[in-house]
Protein backbone atom coordinates (compact mmCIF):
# COMPACT_ATOMS: atom_id res chain seq x y z
CA UNK A 1 0.00 0.00 0.00
CA UNK A 2 1.50 3.56 -0.84
CA UNK A 3 0.17 5.96 2.02
CA UNK A 4 -0.29 9.83 1.28
CA UNK A 5 0.11 12.17 4.60
CA UNK A 6 -1.32 15.48 4.29
CA UNK A 7 -0.43 18.19 6.83
CA UNK A 8 3.49 17.55 8.24
CA UNK A 9 2.37 19.07 12.04
CA UNK A 10 2.11 17.08 15.26
CA UNK A 11 -0.48 14.64 13.83
CA UNK A 12 0.58 14.14 10.06
CA UNK A 13 4.10 13.75 11.32
CA UNK A 14 3.62 11.03 14.23
CA UNK A 15 1.42 9.03 11.17
CA UNK A 16 4.20 9.14 8.42
CA UNK A 17 6.30 7.78 10.72
CA UNK A 18 4.25 5.09 11.62
CA UNK A 19 3.41 4.17 7.85
CA UNK A 20 7.09 3.89 7.20
CA UNK A 21 7.30 1.87 10.62
CA UNK A 22 4.44 -0.69 8.95
CA UNK A 23 6.88 -0.83 5.92
CA UNK A 24 4.40 1.53 3.92
CA UNK A 25 6.27 3.61 1.00
CA UNK A 26 4.78 6.98 2.55
CA UNK A 27 4.33 10.38 0.74
CA UNK A 28 4.39 13.62 3.21
CA UNK A 29 2.62 16.56 1.56
CA UNK A 30 2.21 20.08 3.78
CA UNK A 31 1.48 23.69 1.96
CA UNK A 32 4.37 25.22 3.88
CA UNK A 33 7.64 24.25 2.84
CA UNK A 34 9.01 24.78 6.15
CA UNK A 35 6.23 23.08 7.74
CA UNK A 36 7.36 19.82 5.19
CA UNK A 37 10.72 20.51 6.66
CA UNK A 38 10.60 20.10 10.09
CA UNK A 39 8.17 17.18 9.96
CA UNK A 40 10.46 15.56 7.50
CA UNK A 41 12.80 16.09 10.76
CA UNK A 42 9.99 14.54 13.20
CA UNK A 43 9.11 11.74 11.35
CA UNK A 44 13.26 10.94 10.70
CA UNK A 45 13.97 11.57 14.70
CA UNK A 46 11.23 9.20 15.92
CA UNK A 47 12.12 6.58 13.44
CA UNK A 48 15.30 6.74 14.43
CA UNK A 49 14.52 6.57 18.54
CA UNK A 50 12.54 3.48 17.06
CA UNK A 51 15.19 1.42 15.34
CA UNK A 52 17.36 2.07 18.53
CA UNK A 53 14.84 0.71 20.24
CA UNK A 54 14.20 -2.48 17.52
CA UNK A 55 11.02 -1.13 16.87
CA UNK A 56 11.32 -0.14 13.51
CA UNK A 57 13.68 -1.29 10.82
CA UNK A 58 16.62 0.36 9.78
CA UNK A 59 15.39 0.98 6.32
CA UNK A 60 11.88 2.26 7.32
CA UNK A 61 13.16 5.82 7.00
CA UNK A 62 14.05 4.93 3.50
CA UNK A 63 10.40 4.83 2.97
CA UNK A 64 9.49 8.71 3.41
CA UNK A 65 9.36 10.76 0.46
CA UNK A 66 8.47 14.49 0.48
CA UNK A 67 5.83 15.79 -1.51
CA UNK A 68 5.61 19.74 -1.97
CA UNK A 69 2.54 19.31 -4.26
CA UNK A 70 -1.12 17.55 -3.54
CA UNK A 71 -0.61 16.56 -7.01
CA UNK A 72 2.39 14.46 -5.97
CA UNK A 73 -0.02 12.03 -4.10
CA UNK A 74 -1.64 10.95 -7.66
CA UNK A 75 0.03 7.17 -6.97
CA UNK A 76 -1.43 6.67 -3.18
CA UNK A 77 -4.19 4.25 -2.05
CA UNK A 78 -4.63 6.01 0.92
CA UNK A 79 -4.55 9.43 1.89
CA UNK A 80 -4.74 10.68 5.74
CA UNK A 81 -5.22 13.81 5.96
CA UNK A 82 -3.95 16.15 9.25
CA UNK A 83 -4.88 19.53 8.13
CA UNK A 84 -5.69 22.31 10.78
CA UNK A 85 -9.44 21.69 12.27
CA UNK A 86 -11.42 24.02 10.37
CA UNK A 87 -14.16 22.29 7.94
CA UNK A 88 -13.60 24.35 4.85
CA UNK A 89 -9.98 23.35 4.80
CA UNK A 90 -10.50 20.08 4.81
CA UNK A 91 -13.68 20.32 1.71
CA UNK A 92 -11.46 21.34 -0.19
CA UNK A 93 -8.45 19.24 0.10
CA UNK A 94 -10.90 16.14 -0.35
CA UNK A 95 -12.18 18.32 -3.66
CA UNK A 96 -8.82 18.41 -4.77
CA UNK A 97 -7.56 15.17 -3.68
CA UNK A 98 -10.58 13.50 -5.79
CA UNK A 99 -8.73 15.13 -8.22
CA UNK A 100 -5.22 14.20 -7.87
CA UNK A 101 -5.92 10.89 -6.57
CA UNK A 102 -7.08 7.40 -8.99
CA UNK A 103 -10.70 6.91 -8.05
CA UNK A 104 -9.99 4.09 -6.22
CA UNK A 105 -7.37 5.80 -3.80
CA UNK A 106 -9.19 6.13 -0.22
CA UNK A 107 -9.79 9.62 1.70
CA UNK A 108 -9.17 9.29 5.54
CA UNK A 109 -9.44 12.69 7.42
CA UNK A 110 -8.06 12.87 11.30
CA UNK A 111 -10.54 15.11 12.45
CA UNK A 112 -11.35 15.08 16.41
CA UNK A 113 -14.47 16.83 15.93
CA UNK A 114 -16.04 17.95 12.45
CA UNK A 115 -18.45 15.02 11.30
CA UNK A 116 -17.09 12.81 8.41
CA UNK A 117 -20.41 12.82 6.90
CA UNK A 118 -20.23 16.50 5.95
CA UNK A 119 -16.48 16.40 4.54
CA UNK A 120 -17.31 12.94 2.78
CA UNK A 121 -20.09 14.97 0.12
CA UNK A 122 -16.89 17.37 -0.80
CA UNK A 123 -14.77 14.17 -2.59
CA UNK A 124 -15.81 12.93 -6.01
CA UNK A 125 -16.59 9.37 -4.23
CA UNK A 126 -17.73 9.94 -1.15
CA UNK A 127 -17.63 6.41 -0.41
CA UNK A 128 -14.16 6.41 -0.22
CA UNK A 129 -13.99 8.40 2.29
CA UNK A 130 -13.32 7.59 5.98
CA UNK A 131 -12.71 9.08 9.37
CA UNK A 132 -9.20 7.68 10.74
CA UNK A 133 -8.59 9.26 13.76
CA UNK A 134 -5.10 9.06 15.97
CA UNK A 135 -4.79 9.90 19.50
CA UNK A 136 -1.95 12.54 20.54
CA UNK A 137 0.89 11.20 20.41
CA UNK A 138 0.28 9.04 17.11
CA UNK A 139 3.48 6.86 17.26
CA UNK A 140 2.91 6.31 21.47
CA UNK A 141 -0.74 5.91 21.42
CA UNK A 142 -2.45 2.45 20.90
CA UNK A 143 -5.67 2.97 19.68
CA UNK A 144 -7.32 4.31 16.16
CA UNK A 145 -10.79 4.81 15.83
CA UNK A 146 -12.63 4.40 12.87
CA UNK A 147 -15.46 6.55 11.90
CA UNK A 148 -17.24 5.22 9.57
CA UNK A 149 -20.02 8.04 7.42
CA UNK A 150 -23.03 7.62 5.80
CA UNK A 151 -21.53 7.62 2.58
CA UNK A 152 -18.22 5.18 3.75
CA UNK A 153 -18.36 2.23 1.76
CA UNK A 154 -17.14 -1.48 2.93
CA UNK A 155 -13.61 -1.37 1.12
CA UNK A 156 -13.07 2.28 2.55
CA UNK A 157 -13.40 1.21 6.14
CA UNK A 158 -11.79 -2.52 5.81
CA UNK A 159 -8.37 -0.58 4.45
CA UNK A 160 -8.35 2.11 7.17
CA UNK A 161 -8.62 -0.72 9.29
CA UNK A 162 -6.01 -2.91 7.64
CA UNK A 163 -3.67 0.08 7.41
CA UNK A 164 -4.35 0.95 11.19
CA UNK A 165 -3.76 -2.73 12.00
CA UNK A 166 -0.43 -2.80 9.99
CA UNK A 167 0.79 0.39 12.33
CA UNK A 168 0.23 -1.67 15.57
CA UNK A 169 -2.85 -0.23 16.86
CA UNK A 170 -5.85 -1.72 18.17
CA UNK A 171 -8.57 -0.60 15.75
CA UNK A 172 -12.02 0.28 17.10
CA UNK A 173 -15.23 1.45 14.67
CA UNK A 174 -17.77 4.10 15.21
CA UNK A 175 -20.29 5.47 13.33
CA UNK A 176 -19.95 9.01 12.63
CA UNK A 177 -21.60 11.29 15.31
CA UNK A 178 -20.22 13.96 17.63
CA UNK A 179 -16.91 13.11 19.26
CA UNK A 180 -17.75 9.53 17.55
CA UNK A 181 -17.15 6.80 20.16
CA UNK A 182 -14.19 7.88 22.26
CA UNK A 183 -14.51 11.31 23.02
CA UNK A 184 -18.07 10.46 23.19
CA UNK A 185 -18.32 8.57 25.86
CA UNK A 186 -15.54 10.23 27.94
CA UNK A 187 -17.64 13.43 28.14
CA UNK A 188 -19.28 12.65 31.51
CA UNK A 189 -16.02 12.51 32.98
CA UNK A 190 -15.95 16.48 32.71
CA UNK A 191 -19.30 17.10 32.16
CA UNK A 192 -20.89 15.79 35.19
CA UNK A 193 -17.62 17.14 37.23
CA UNK A 194 -18.75 20.21 36.38
CA UNK A 195 -22.01 19.82 37.31
CA UNK A 196 -20.97 18.93 40.38
CA UNK A 197 -18.93 21.45 41.02
CA UNK A 198 -22.16 24.03 40.01
CA UNK A 199 -23.87 22.03 42.88
CA UNK A 200 -20.89 23.03 45.17
CA UNK A 201 -21.08 19.24 46.18
CA UNK A 202 -17.32 19.04 46.68
CA UNK A 203 -14.30 21.49 45.37
CA UNK A 204 -12.48 20.80 42.16
CA UNK A 205 -9.40 19.62 44.25
CA UNK A 206 -12.01 17.51 45.78
CA UNK A 207 -13.44 15.66 42.73
CA UNK A 208 -10.03 15.36 41.45
CA UNK A 209 -8.86 13.70 44.44
CA UNK A 210 -12.06 11.16 44.54
CA UNK A 211 -11.56 10.39 40.85
CA UNK A 212 -7.82 9.52 41.75
CA UNK A 213 -8.00 7.72 44.63
CA UNK A 214 -11.56 5.86 44.76
CA UNK A 215 -11.90 5.22 41.06
CA UNK A 216 -7.74 4.83 40.12
CA UNK A 217 -8.03 7.77 37.53
CA UNK A 218 -3.88 8.78 36.81
CA UNK A 219 -5.66 12.65 37.08
CA UNK A 220 -8.71 14.25 37.57
CA UNK A 221 -11.07 15.88 35.17
CA UNK A 222 -10.18 19.55 36.47
CA UNK A 223 -6.23 19.17 36.14
CA UNK A 224 -7.26 17.40 32.79
CA UNK A 225 -9.08 20.26 31.60
CA UNK A 226 -6.41 22.51 32.65
CA UNK A 227 -4.14 20.26 30.71
CA UNK A 228 -5.88 20.46 27.19
CA UNK A 229 -7.10 24.09 27.61
CA UNK A 230 -10.14 25.17 29.05
CA UNK A 231 -11.16 26.80 26.10
CA UNK A 232 -10.59 23.95 23.61
CA UNK A 233 -12.89 21.95 26.09
CA UNK A 234 -15.27 24.60 26.21
CA UNK A 235 -15.40 24.75 22.45
CA UNK A 236 -15.78 20.78 22.52
CA UNK A 237 -18.58 21.25 24.28
CA UNK A 238 -20.26 23.80 22.54
CA UNK A 239 -20.08 21.52 19.35
CA UNK A 240 -21.59 18.46 20.99
CA UNK A 241 -24.39 20.91 22.24
CA UNK A 242 -24.82 22.21 18.32
CA UNK A 243 -24.58 18.98 16.52
CA UNK A 244 -27.03 17.11 18.94
CA UNK A 245 -29.43 19.90 18.65
CA UNK A 246 -28.92 20.38 22.61
CA UNK A 247 -28.94 17.24 24.34
CA UNK A 248 -29.34 17.72 28.01
CA UNK A 249 -26.50 15.39 28.38
CA UNK A 250 -23.85 18.02 27.00
CA UNK A 251 -25.08 20.85 27.64
CA UNK A 252 -21.77 23.14 28.03
CA UNK A 253 -21.26 24.46 31.93
CA UNK A 254 -21.31 28.13 32.42
CA UNK A 255 -18.63 27.64 34.88
CA UNK A 256 -16.42 26.94 31.43
CA UNK A 257 -17.64 29.61 30.18
CA UNK A 258 -16.60 32.18 32.81
CA UNK A 259 -13.22 30.85 33.36
CA UNK A 260 -12.72 31.54 29.48
CA UNK A 261 -14.40 34.88 29.77
CA UNK A 262 -11.37 35.53 32.86
CA UNK A 263 -8.97 34.48 30.55
CA UNK A 264 -8.13 31.23 33.12
CA UNK A 265 -7.97 28.91 30.31
CA UNK A 266 -5.58 26.61 32.23
CA UNK A 267 -2.06 25.37 31.96
CA UNK A 268 -0.99 27.63 29.15
CA UNK A 269 -1.83 31.03 30.93
CA UNK A 270 -1.00 29.97 34.06
CA UNK A 271 -4.59 29.71 35.90
CA UNK A 272 -7.32 27.74 35.28
CA UNK A 273 -9.14 25.85 38.19
CA UNK A 274 -5.27 25.55 39.52
CA UNK A 275 -2.74 28.17 39.95
CA UNK A 276 0.05 27.65 38.06
CA UNK A 277 2.36 30.86 38.48
CA UNK A 278 4.13 29.87 40.95
CA UNK A 279 7.87 27.31 41.53
CA UNK A 280 5.86 24.36 43.61
CA UNK A 281 3.63 22.02 42.46
CA UNK A 282 0.09 22.79 41.60
CA UNK A 283 -1.57 20.45 44.07
CA UNK A 284 -0.65 18.18 47.31
CA UNK A 285 0.26 14.68 46.60
CA UNK A 286 -2.95 12.22 47.39
CA UNK A 287 -2.44 11.34 51.08
CA UNK A 288 -1.53 7.68 51.80
CA UNK A 289 -4.82 5.45 52.92
CA UNK A 290 -4.70 4.68 56.83
CA UNK A 291 -3.21 1.03 57.04
CA UNK A 292 -6.13 -1.34 57.92
CA UNK A 293 -6.16 -3.00 60.87
CA UNK A 294 -7.59 -2.02 64.94
CA UNK A 295 -11.24 -3.61 64.55
CA UNK A 296 -10.21 -5.66 67.82
CA UNK A 297 -13.18 -7.45 67.36
CA UNK A 298 -15.59 -5.27 67.30
CA UNK A 299 -19.10 -6.06 65.80
CA UNK A 300 -20.45 -4.91 62.75
CA UNK A 301 -23.41 -5.32 60.94
CA UNK A 302 -23.15 -5.08 57.20
CA UNK A 303 -26.58 -5.63 55.52
CA UNK A 304 -27.03 -5.70 51.87
CA UNK A 305 -26.39 -8.09 49.00
CA UNK A 306 -23.68 -7.13 45.82
CA UNK A 307 -20.00 -5.88 45.17
CA UNK A 308 -20.34 -2.93 47.63
CA UNK A 309 -21.38 -5.00 50.80
CA UNK A 310 -19.43 -8.28 49.83
CA UNK A 311 -16.22 -5.77 49.35
CA UNK A 312 -16.96 -3.67 52.96
CA UNK A 313 -17.26 -7.09 54.68
CA UNK A 314 -14.79 -8.81 53.18
CA UNK A 315 -11.93 -5.64 54.15
CA UNK A 316 -13.94 -5.38 57.76
CA UNK A 317 -13.31 -8.93 58.61
CA UNK A 318 -9.69 -8.46 57.38
CA UNK A 319 -9.48 -5.09 59.80
CA UNK A 320 -10.21 -7.67 62.83
CA UNK A 321 -14.26 -6.53 62.85
CA UNK A 322 -16.41 -9.46 63.86
CA UNK A 323 -19.24 -9.46 61.16
CA UNK A 324 -23.21 -10.00 62.65
CA UNK A 325 -25.81 -11.03 60.58
CA UNK A 326 -28.46 -9.63 63.38
CA UNK A 327 -28.79 -9.15 66.73
CA UNK A 328 -26.69 -6.39 68.52
CA UNK A 329 -23.67 -4.65 66.95
CA UNK A 330 -22.22 -1.50 67.59
CA UNK A 331 -22.62 -0.16 64.05
CA UNK A 332 -24.66 -0.92 61.29
CA UNK A 333 -23.31 -0.44 57.45
CA UNK A 334 -26.56 -0.90 55.37
CA UNK A 335 -25.03 -1.18 51.96
CA UNK A 336 -28.08 -1.82 50.40
CA UNK A 337 -28.40 0.52 46.74
CA UNK A 338 -32.58 0.13 46.74
CA UNK A 339 -32.82 -0.06 50.56
CA UNK A 340 -36.67 -0.93 51.04
CA UNK A 341 -37.02 0.20 54.93
CA UNK A 342 -34.53 1.61 57.25
CA UNK A 343 -32.50 -0.86 59.87
CA UNK A 344 -33.63 -0.90 63.43
CA UNK A 345 -30.68 -0.33 65.28
CA UNK A 346 -29.66 1.39 68.01
CA UNK A 347 -26.33 1.84 66.71
CA UNK A 348 -24.75 4.60 64.26
CA UNK A 349 -26.23 3.67 60.97
CA UNK A 350 -23.51 4.05 57.90
CA UNK A 351 -26.29 4.30 54.65
CA UNK A 352 -24.83 3.89 50.91
CA UNK A 353 -26.66 6.68 49.27
CA UNK A 354 -27.53 5.32 45.84
CA UNK A 355 -30.79 5.19 45.21
CA UNK A 356 -31.37 8.44 46.88
CA UNK A 357 -29.51 11.53 49.09
CA UNK A 358 -28.65 10.87 52.48
CA UNK A 359 -31.64 13.03 53.49
CA UNK A 360 -34.48 11.69 51.33
CA UNK A 361 -33.32 8.33 52.84
CA UNK A 362 -35.02 9.71 55.89
CA UNK A 363 -32.90 7.85 58.45
CA UNK A 364 -32.38 10.21 61.52
CA UNK A 365 -28.84 10.94 63.00
CA UNK A 366 -27.10 8.51 59.88
CA UNK A 367 -24.04 9.21 58.14
CA UNK A 368 -24.30 8.75 54.32
CA UNK A 369 -21.25 7.57 52.11
CA UNK A 370 -20.47 6.02 48.77
CA UNK A 371 -17.94 3.87 47.29
CA UNK A 372 -17.86 2.18 43.65
CA UNK A 373 -16.71 -1.45 43.39
CA UNK A 374 -13.75 -3.20 43.13
CA UNK A 375 -13.42 -2.20 46.54
CA UNK A 376 -10.00 -4.26 46.51
CA UNK A 377 -8.95 -1.45 44.33
CA UNK A 378 -10.54 1.83 46.08
CA UNK A 379 -8.53 3.68 48.50
CA UNK A 380 -10.92 6.39 49.42
CA UNK A 381 -14.59 6.57 50.70
CA UNK A 382 -16.89 9.54 50.13
CA UNK A 383 -19.08 10.75 53.77
CA UNK A 384 -22.15 13.02 53.63
CA UNK A 385 -23.48 14.12 56.60
CA UNK A 386 -27.47 15.35 56.93
CA UNK A 387 -29.10 18.00 59.72
CA UNK A 388 -29.66 15.52 61.80
CA UNK A 389 -26.69 13.38 61.53
CA UNK A 390 -25.02 13.03 65.07
CA UNK A 391 -21.66 13.82 65.39
CA UNK A 392 -20.78 10.76 67.39
CA UNK A 393 -22.23 8.36 64.19
CA UNK A 394 -19.97 10.92 62.15
CA UNK A 395 -16.73 9.89 64.15
CA UNK A 396 -17.77 5.95 64.29
CA UNK A 397 -18.08 6.58 60.35
CA UNK A 398 -14.60 7.94 60.04
CA UNK A 399 -13.40 5.45 62.48
CA UNK A 400 -14.57 2.18 60.81
CA UNK A 401 -13.32 3.60 57.27
CA UNK A 402 -10.21 4.32 58.79
CA UNK A 403 -9.76 1.18 60.10
CA UNK A 404 -10.87 -0.33 56.73
CA UNK A 405 -7.72 1.53 54.95
CA UNK A 406 -9.93 4.27 53.36
CA UNK A 407 -9.39 7.77 53.17
CA UNK A 408 -12.34 9.97 53.99
CA UNK A 409 -13.30 13.01 52.09
CA UNK A 410 -16.93 14.90 53.36
CA UNK A 411 -18.67 16.08 50.49
CA UNK A 412 -22.60 17.21 50.23
CA UNK A 413 -25.15 15.23 50.06
CA UNK A 414 -26.93 13.37 46.49
CA UNK A 415 -27.64 10.01 44.58
CA UNK A 416 -24.20 8.61 44.09
CA UNK A 417 -22.24 11.75 45.77
CA UNK A 418 -19.34 12.41 43.54
CA UNK A 419 -17.16 9.32 42.03
CA UNK A 420 -20.69 7.22 41.70
CA UNK A 421 -22.36 10.09 40.01
CA UNK A 422 -19.59 10.50 37.33
CA UNK A 423 -19.01 6.89 36.61
CA UNK A 424 -22.45 6.06 36.34
CA UNK A 425 -22.83 8.33 33.88
CA UNK A 426 -19.66 6.99 32.15
CA UNK A 427 -21.98 3.81 32.10
CA UNK A 428 -24.86 4.95 31.05
CA UNK A 429 -23.13 7.14 28.39
CA UNK A 430 -21.64 3.85 26.99
CA UNK A 431 -24.95 1.92 26.86
CA UNK A 432 -26.67 5.26 25.42
CA UNK A 433 -23.78 4.80 22.20
CA UNK A 434 -24.14 1.40 21.79
CA UNK A 435 -27.64 1.28 22.27
CA UNK A 436 -27.70 3.78 19.44
CA UNK A 437 -25.49 1.86 17.23
CA UNK A 438 -21.82 3.75 17.75
CA UNK A 439 -19.81 0.92 18.41
CA UNK A 440 -19.63 -2.24 20.00
CA UNK A 441 -19.21 -2.82 23.96
CA UNK A 442 -15.76 -4.00 23.34
CA UNK A 443 -14.64 -1.27 20.98
CA UNK A 444 -16.39 1.45 24.04
CA UNK A 445 -14.17 -0.31 26.94
CA UNK A 446 -10.77 -0.47 24.83
CA UNK A 447 -11.20 3.18 23.54
CA UNK A 448 -11.48 4.50 26.67
CA UNK A 449 -8.58 2.52 28.54
CA UNK A 450 -6.47 3.39 25.48
CA UNK A 451 -7.61 6.50 24.20
CA UNK A 452 -7.98 8.29 27.33
CA UNK A 453 -6.36 5.97 29.80
CA UNK A 454 -9.72 5.66 32.19
CA UNK A 455 -8.40 2.47 34.41
CA UNK A 456 -11.38 0.23 33.15
CA UNK A 457 -13.77 0.60 30.18
CA UNK A 458 -17.61 1.62 31.31
CA UNK A 459 -18.93 -2.02 30.38
CA UNK A 460 -16.63 -3.94 32.60
CA UNK A 461 -17.07 -1.41 35.22
CA UNK A 462 -20.48 -1.13 34.87
CA UNK A 463 -20.71 -5.16 35.31
CA UNK A 464 -18.05 -4.44 38.91
CA UNK A 465 -20.31 -2.29 40.22
CA UNK A 466 -23.37 -3.63 39.29
CA UNK A 467 -25.98 -2.71 36.81
CA UNK A 468 -29.02 -2.52 39.54
CA UNK A 469 -26.37 -0.25 41.63
CA UNK A 470 -25.85 1.87 38.65
CA UNK A 471 -29.40 2.51 37.53
CA UNK A 472 -30.44 3.21 41.39
CA UNK A 473 -27.93 6.25 40.59
CA UNK A 474 -29.18 7.50 38.32
CA UNK A 475 -32.77 7.08 38.86
CA UNK A 476 -32.26 8.72 41.81
CA UNK A 477 -30.49 11.86 40.70
CA UNK A 478 -33.70 11.86 38.22
CA UNK A 479 -36.39 12.13 40.80
CA UNK A 480 -34.35 14.58 43.34
CA UNK A 481 -33.99 16.50 39.97
CA UNK A 482 -36.40 15.84 37.23
CA UNK A 483 -33.42 16.69 34.70
CA UNK A 484 -32.99 14.76 31.54
CA UNK A 485 -29.37 14.69 31.80
CA UNK A 486 -30.20 11.78 34.61
CA UNK A 487 -32.63 9.34 32.26
CA UNK A 488 -31.16 6.05 31.94
CA UNK A 489 -29.91 4.97 28.60
CA UNK A 490 -32.85 2.80 26.91
CA UNK A 491 -30.51 0.02 26.47
CA UNK A 492 -28.94 -0.60 29.85
CA UNK A 493 -32.79 -0.06 31.08
CA UNK A 494 -33.82 -3.10 29.17
CA UNK A 495 -30.65 -4.71 30.54
CA UNK A 496 -31.51 -4.58 33.98
CA UNK A 497 -34.82 -5.93 33.75
CA UNK A 498 -33.49 -8.64 31.89
CA UNK A 499 -31.06 -9.07 34.92
CA UNK A 500 -33.88 -9.12 37.32
CA UNK A 501 -35.64 -11.90 35.63
CA UNK A 502 -32.71 -14.05 35.19
N1 LIG B 1 -3.17 17.52 18.21
C1 LIG B 1 -4.01 16.62 18.70
O1 LIG B 1 -4.01 16.31 19.90
C2 LIG B 1 -4.98 15.93 17.79
C3 LIG B 1 -5.51 14.67 18.15
C4 LIG B 1 -6.39 14.03 17.27
C5 LIG B 1 -6.73 14.64 16.07
N2 LIG B 1 -6.19 15.86 15.76
C6 LIG B 1 -6.58 16.45 14.47
O2 LIG B 1 -5.49 16.33 13.58
C7 LIG B 1 -5.51 17.43 12.67
C8 LIG B 1 -4.16 18.13 12.68
O3 LIG B 1 -3.85 18.53 13.97
P1 LIG B 1 -2.35 18.89 14.42
O4 LIG B 1 -2.39 19.01 15.91
O5 LIG B 1 -1.40 17.95 13.80
O6 LIG B 1 -2.20 20.35 13.80
P2 LIG B 1 -0.83 21.13 13.44
O7 LIG B 1 -1.19 22.56 13.47
O8 LIG B 1 0.29 20.65 14.29
O9 LIG B 1 -0.52 20.69 11.94
C9 LIG B 1 -1.30 21.08 10.85
C10 LIG B 1 -0.41 21.09 9.61
O10 LIG B 1 -1.25 21.31 8.49
C11 LIG B 1 -0.58 22.21 7.61
N3 LIG B 1 -1.56 22.89 6.77
C12 LIG B 1 -2.05 24.14 6.86
N4 LIG B 1 -2.93 24.36 5.86
C13 LIG B 1 -2.98 23.24 5.12
C14 LIG B 1 -3.69 22.87 3.95
N5 LIG B 1 -4.53 23.69 3.34
N6 LIG B 1 -3.48 21.64 3.45
C15 LIG B 1 -2.65 20.78 4.05
N7 LIG B 1 -1.94 21.08 5.15
C16 LIG B 1 -2.12 22.30 5.70
C17 LIG B 1 0.18 23.13 8.52
O11 LIG B 1 1.26 23.74 7.81
C18 LIG B 1 0.63 22.19 9.61
O12 LIG B 1 1.90 21.64 9.33
C19 LIG B 1 -6.68 18.32 13.08
O13 LIG B 1 -7.80 17.96 12.33
C20 LIG B 1 -6.87 17.93 14.52
O14 LIG B 1 -8.19 18.15 14.99
C21 LIG B 1 -5.32 16.50 16.57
Amino acid sequence: MILGVVGAGTMGAGIAQLGCAAGLRTLLHDPLPDALETGEQRVRDGLARWVEKGRADASAADLLELAPQLDDLAPCELVIEAAPERAEIKRELFERLSAACGPDAVLATNTSSIPVTSLAGAAARPENVVGMHFFNPPPLMQLLEVIRADQTGDRALALAREAGEAMGKRVIVATDGPGFLVNRCGRPFYGESLRLLQERLATHEQIDRICRMGGGFRMGPFELMDLVGIDVGFAVAQSFDELSFGEPRWKPSPIQARMVAAGRLGRKTGRGYYDYSGEGAHRPDDPEPPQPGGGDGTLVTVVGEGPVADGLRERARAAGYELRDGGAAELVVDARANPTASVPSGAPVLALCAASSLAARGEPGAVGFHLLPPLAESKLVELTRAPGTQAFAAEAAEGFFARLGFHAEWVDDAPGLVLGRVVCQLVNEAWFAVGEGVGSEDDVDAGLVLGLAHPRGPFEWGGAIGLDHVVAVLDGLWSERHEERFRVAPALRRATFANALS
